[in-house]
């Protein structure tokens, strides 16, 4: 480390004040019925008991082959987990209910066009449109075990069915996100050497059919400049038999599902016995530097966690209607919407669109209709639904028992709102910390035992255990006050198994930094770096800053900073690029890109223009910087590395900190004037910090 980055805040050192919450007490109703509800369980779940209080989980489970080793640390930090163990999950998910749940609904779909009936899907119609679309699959694709598939799809019931034919084949399915633009879904197909693509004519999303075969063509473009074709494309179509994209069909490589299907009606496809450390998905999630990493999560301990976190930390029963209103795009639809609630034998709702359409009123009437009664979101949700209508749940008549929050941290004041209205103060709030490689939430309240503490999520998860640490790998004390790396002391089952191709970067990314010796078998040496911030107060409990690296997370989602700078650097003008996460009221944080030109080109909106585009080509919409900011120099340290924290503070309108390490100091006045006049014009400043975001706003940058 040079002295230069030496001086720089890093958010280990940073203490952090604000007013300590108080706790609230789940109701009475709620305890009664808890699945968890007996502090026995703590117990069960304590040190002493790891790893094999993990049985608990395993055993919601159906195995073909019971497992002999719970946990193999042999070769760190590569942990297996049920070794010896075989099972299906498609089986598990689906299989094994028929016998008393039949005609149960397993999915209810919303679609987004409220005149279009809601959809229902018993667990004996999934079990039929899965073995069919795993025999298109096996016979028409010609897809065995241990093969990747990309997905490009959207809220349609259609994704679950065709996670769980891959599932039920030992086929490894890779689902991109269907807001992400065709040349990421590229770049995912090409990393995961997938050679099928499985996307969807069109969506509603407000009100719009979107065309999304198109992003199908330019993702294979993407994948053939990158050196890999896709042999075939399925296409399954909003409505049967009514093709709903302009772009034509290309003879030979793309087909209709509802099509190809005819020819498997009423097929059966056994399902697959695999061992319990088969991957059974990868899911893409960005980083600081690189191309984003294909997070591989396993069969055995992946499903194990998702079903004991869903029993556990979402109550889910099987008499339940739970609903999550995240994306599957995400891990979090894939663990909560789809694995979880699935293999516990519940009926899980899915909604096509987007939350507030047409208006503010519509999650609510959803939930009264269809007799939701667990809710989970994100907090930028919740500050959308909050905004655009703050009387409209009490005009509904739903109840929810219990609610979920996740993907960012949520400011108290939005969690009471959460919680005495949306909630009308009979439901429990879990507010869950964790990550696309974690499978699962890791840090929570039991919410029958533990008490909720408002922007904070509660201590370890069952059979976690969580730590604080310095920059040098001291703990950093429970109610301290002071901020360090959020890190977990062990592994779990719901741990991401490598990093699809790369198990340097795996190893380097998460066990670097605080690995006390490469050499060592054992797991207590191998603490897991989460890559955020936190703060433990003194009753154990952990309130999450955000990411220490240079990820900006917009609406609870990761975006890499690297990503978005390549992406600017595509437009030809583009000499350097910037990124820096801005505050905003809505989404979190927002991202504010800041460009230079090469010599020869002038500043124009058309250059700005340029930028956001190649921002939503190459990642897609959720990226879109909110500012493009065309500067003459970006401020730099003497080695040449831009100081992201200063245009950050510029643009957050936060101190700008210390500027002796920089070699051009002088610059930073004239862009502060630049930026911060525009926006005062437009009426764009953000509200006042609080003192935890202008530290991270600080601090951004740092860890480079
Ligand atoms: C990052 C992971 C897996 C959930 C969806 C996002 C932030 C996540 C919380 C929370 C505060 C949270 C962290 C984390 N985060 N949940 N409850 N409170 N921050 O998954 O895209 O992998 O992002 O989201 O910064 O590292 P992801």
């Amino acid at each position: 480390m040079s002295t230069e980055e030496e001086q720089q805040v890093s958010e280990a050192q940073i203490a952090v004040h604000w007013r300590e919450e108080e706790f609230y007490y789940p109701p009475a109703k709620f305890i009664g019925q808890a699945n968890a509800s007996d502090p026995a369980i703590l117990d069960r779940f304590s040190e002493e008991n790891f790893p094999e209080c993990f049985k608990e989980f395993a055993d919601l489970l159906s195995w073909d082959h019971y497992w002999h080793t719970t946990l193999d640390s042999s070769n760190p930090p590569f942990w297996k987990w049920f070794v010896g163990g075989k099972l299906n999950a498609s089986y598990n998910c689906i299989d094994r209910h028929l016998e008393k749940n039949r005609n149960k609904s397993a999915i209810l779909w919303a679609p987004e066009p409220e005149n279009e009936e809601i959809k229902s899907i018993t667990y004996q119609e999934l079990y039929h449109q899965v073995n069919e679309f795993a025999a298109l699959l096996r016979d028409f694709c010609g897809l065995k075990a241990g093969d990747r598939v990309t997905f490009h799809m959207p809220m349609v019931p259609e994704l679950p069915v065709s996670m769980l034919a891959c599932a039920r084949l030992g086929v490894i399915h890779s689902e991109v996100f269907a807001g992400f633009s065709g040349a990421s879904c590229g770049g995912r197909i090409a990393d995961s050497g997938s050679h099928v693509l499985v996307t969807m004519d069109s969506y509603y999303r407000s009100g719009e059919l979107v065309d999304h075969k198109v992003k199908a063509d330019e993702a294979i473009a993407t994948a053939h400049e990158l050196g890999f074709d896709i042999a075939k494309v399925l296409v399954w179509r909003r409505y049967p038999g009514k093709y709903g994209s302009k772009t034509p069909m290309v003879e030979g490589r793309d087909f209709f599902v509802d099509e190809v299907l005819k020819d498997f009606k009423g097929k059966i496809v056994s399902p697959v016995s695999m061992p319990a450390e088969a991957p059974l998905f990868l899911m893409y999630t960005s980083g600081s530097t690189g191309k984003p990493k294909g997070c591989q999560h396993s069969t055995g301990g992946y499903l194990s966690y998702v079903a004991g976190t869903s029993k556990y930390y979402q109550d889910i029963h099987p008499e339940d209607t739970y609903w999550c209103m995240a994306d599957i795009g995400w891990i979090t639809g894939h663990s909560y919407i789809v694995y979880g609630p699935l293999a516990l034998g519940t009926t899980t709702v899915i909604y096509e669109g987007v939350p507030t359409y047409p208006d503010a009123g519509r999650a609510w009437r959803i939930a009264e209709r269809l007799g939701v009664n667990i809710f989970h979101t994100a907090p930028t949700t919740i500050r959308m639904l909050r905004k655009l209508g703050p009387d409209e749940p009490a005009k509904h008549n739903y109840h929810f028992k219990h609610m979920t929050t996740v993907g960012e941290p949520i400011e108290p004041e939005v969690w009471r709102w959460y919680h005495d209205v949306v909630g009308k103060n009979e439901a429990v709030i879990v507010d869950t910390w964790w990550q696309t490689e974690n499978g699962g939430f890791l840090g929570s309240t039991l919410p029958g035992l533990q008490p909720m503490k408002p922007g904070s999520c509660g201590p370890g998860v069952l059979g976690v255990f969580p730590v604080i640490m310095d920059e040098d790998g001291n703990e950093v004390e429970a109610g301290s006050g002071r901020a360090g790396n959020m890190c977990i002391r062990n592994p779990w089952p719901g741990i991401l198994q490598t990093i699809y191709g790369q198990p340097e970067r795996f190893v380097q990314v998460y066990y670097e930094k605080y690995c006390k010796d490469r050499n060592s078998k054992d797991w207590r040496d191998w603490p897991y770096f989460a890559g955020d911030g936190a703060v433990k107060a003194a009753d154990g409990y952990f309130r999450i800053l955000g990411r220490v690296d240079d990820v900006i997370n917009v609406a609870g989602h990761r975006l890499g900073t690297k990503e978005l700078e390549s992406a600017s650097l595509t437009v030809p003008e583009i000499a350097e690029a910037a990124a820096v996460p801005v505050v905003d009221e809505l989404r979190g944080r927002i991202v504010e890109m800041y460009v230079s030109l090469k010599p020869g080109f002038q500043p124009s909106k058309e250059i700005s223009d340029k930028v956001t585009k190649a921002i939503e080509t190459e990642i897609g919409k959720i990226a879109r910087p909110k500012n493009v900011w065309i500067v003459q120099d970006m401020p730099k340290t003497r080695s040449g590395k831009i100081m992201r924290r200063v245009i950050a503070g510029i643009s957050n309108f936060t101190d700008a900190g210390d500027l002796t390490t920089l070699a051009n100091a002088e610059v930073v006045e004239g862009i502060r004037h630049h930026v911060q006049s525009e926006k005062l014009a437009k009426g764009d400043v953000p509200r006042e910090l609080s003192p935890a975001e202008i530290d991270e706003i600080k601090a951004f940058g740092s860890a480079e």
